[in-house]
């Protein structure tokens, strides 16, 4: 299976499906193949160049009304032109460019609404030949038109055991609770935010002193297992979406 990663910041996940899927007992069963990220400044994409995986990053016109706030233009050598967030990553992006070019594909659009910045995506998804995206840290919620268009090919990672704590900063909304356990979850992605049919999770203990950092971390080490896992799963068959919308296993 040809997957696809859409990040939008460090990309520790996408690390850990790459080389997952490298190792030589499983890389005939799924093959990484691209990288989307919405961030031009995300790390992730180092970790993608570095993999030797075309990326694309892709930006959305932050648009209020008639007007478009919060952005600036990069021109970077070549004569691309990028919407990114703030002066600072704008500097940062042109500086990189020369590099990021040499080594890969590297593409920037600029969309105005999440629709058509979102069948962009699915375009290039197409256009790469992408069976299964999983999503690592992407910080867009998807239109409901995609999330149909991928039902059962799309696929998300949390950090918390749900349906506990969905939503943005999950380990701290853990430790406001109380919980005892925490852990993370690997989804098909349906209409609801962080809500569709759970096809692994891993848990882990909340200890007495933790921190939202230190929860944090122990959380991203069981993600480091159950990403890779569950796209096992995906693309040796072995689990998939049933019509009623139900995880089916297989041995
Ligand atoms: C992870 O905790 C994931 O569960 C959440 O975003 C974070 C991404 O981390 N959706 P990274 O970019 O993969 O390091």
């Amino acid at each position: 299976k040809r997957v696809a990663v859409l990040v939008s910041g460090n990309g520790s996940n996408l690390q850990a499906l790459v080389e997952a899927s490298r190792e030589p007992a499983h890389c005939m069963y799924a093959d990484v193949a691209l990288v989307i990220s919405n961030k031009p400044d995300a790390y992730a994409l180092k970790r993608a160049e570095a993999a030797g995986i075309p990326a694309l990053v892709m930006n959305i016109t932050r648009s209020f009304g008639a007007m478009v706030i919060g952005s600036i233009q990069a021109r970077p050598a070549g004569g691309a032109r990028v919407l990114v967030d703030n002066f600072a990553s704008a500097l940062d992006f042109t500086r990189r460019m020369p590099l990021l070019n040499n080594k890969r594909v590297f593409n920037h659009k600029e969309y105005s609404s999440r629709e058509e910045f979102d069948r962009a995506v699915s375009g290039a998804l197409e256009t790469h030949r992408i069976d299964l995206v999983c999503l690592a840290g992407y910080m867009r919620i998807l239109s409901a038109e995609f999330v149909e268009k991928w039902k059962g090919r799309l696929v998300n990672i949390h950090p918390s055991l749900l349906p506990r704590h969905p939503g943005l900063h999950a380990a701290r909304q853990c430790l406001a609770a109380g919980d005892a356990d925490s852990g993370c979850t690997v989804h098909f992605v349906d209409a609801g935010v962080d809500t569709g049919p759970i096809i692994t999770q891993e848990r882990v203990p909340v200890l007495k002193d933790d921190t939202e950092e230190s929860l944090t971390e122990r959380i991203h080490q069981a993600e480091h297992r159950a990403y890779p896992r569950a796209l096992r799963l995906l693309a040796t068959g072995r689990v998939r979406l049933s019509s009623e919308g139900e995880v089916l296993f297989h041995s």
